[in-house]
């Protein structure tokens, strides 16, 4: 395989010599935000919607992520382009900078980091498992793609355990929300709906394209619906639509007809010529 290189602050390095400082606030409080693009024979899938989140999720840290968007996209084609790959996972990581080891930021700017590694294609379905812990939809880093993810890291290593490859978590209030890296839809009957960004929940990229070929709602779910839904999945860049066979001890038909026809029609959207 060709050398993997990593994009960091405009240079372009071999990935065994891709260092930041250890004073990084990305690296001392979690300090930063981040994407996560799917690509295609060196293609990014949905980029302009992940460049515009990345701006979304740093403008609410307060940071500014201090390339364009054109620069963005030149990393990104450049670390796929060092390393073919037919299918790939890029990542834009974009910190508070070299900073002091407390909370309060430094005044150096930003640190900004482009990398990519394999991607293995979604398996058609999967299980999930609900965790003890909620996600708190009224706190700062709600709806926020942050690198403080910590409490997913636990949520995720709780439901594997378990046999998940997904956890499943509530609000405050005891309303679905999402997972750790995906969003949740279910359908109740017959209707096919997916949790409101009142939930907390990160506006997925795929969530939002899911909602726009569906025609999906958006509405509060209390958690009890996960054990009526006659059909559930997930979205997200890795996993595009994956059918849900398992909630906890609850076993599903899956994937089911409305399941199927949403993953058809996101499959048809990524497979189209022009970039959503
Ligand atoms: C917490 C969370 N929810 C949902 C998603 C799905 O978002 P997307 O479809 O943009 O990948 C992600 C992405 O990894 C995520 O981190």
């Amino acid at each position: 395989m060709a050398d993997e290189v990593v994009w960091i602050d405009g240079a372009l390095v071999p990935a065994s010599e891709a260092r930041v400082s250890v004073f990084d606030h990305g690296i001392t409080v979690g300090d930063g935000v981040f994407e996560t693009l799917k690509a295609t024979d060196g293609v990014p899938f949905a980029a302009q919607r992940h460049l515009d989140r990345l701006r979304r999720s740093a403008a609410a840290l307060g940071l500014e992520v201090p390339v364009e968007d054109g620069v963005l996209r030149a990393a990104m084609a450049s670390v796929l382009d060092a390393c073919p790959r037919p299918l790939a996972r890029v990542r834009i990581t974009v910190t508070g900078g070299i900073g002091p080891l407390g909370s309060d930021r430094g005044a150096g700017g930003a640190t900004t980091i482009v990398a990519a590694a394999d991607l293995a294609p979604p398996s058609p379905t999967t299980a999930v498992c609900t965790v003890p812990w909620p996600r708190n939809e009224r706190g700062a880093l709600a709806g926020v793609k942050s690198t403080s993810y910590a409490e997913n890291v636990i949520a995720l290593a709780h439901a594997k355990e378990r046999g998940g490859s997904e956890a499943l978590l509530a609000t405050t209030t005891g309303l679905l929300c999402e997972g750790t890296g995906s969003n949740v839809f279910v359908v109740l009957d017959g209707r096919l709906l997916t949790p409101s960004l009142a939930s907390g929940c990160l506006a997925g990229v795929t969530r939002d394209l899911v909602i726009e070929v569906t025609g999906a709602a958006e509405t509060d779910l209390p958690m009890e619906d996960l054990l009526r839904a006659d059909e559930v999945f997930l979205t997200s860049t890795g996993r595009d639509v994956q059918a849900v066979d398992q909630v906890d001890d609850r076993r599903l038909d899956a994937p089911g007809p409305v399941t199927r026809q949403a993953a058809d029609a996101f499959a048809a959207l990524a497979a189209a010529d022009v970039d959503p």
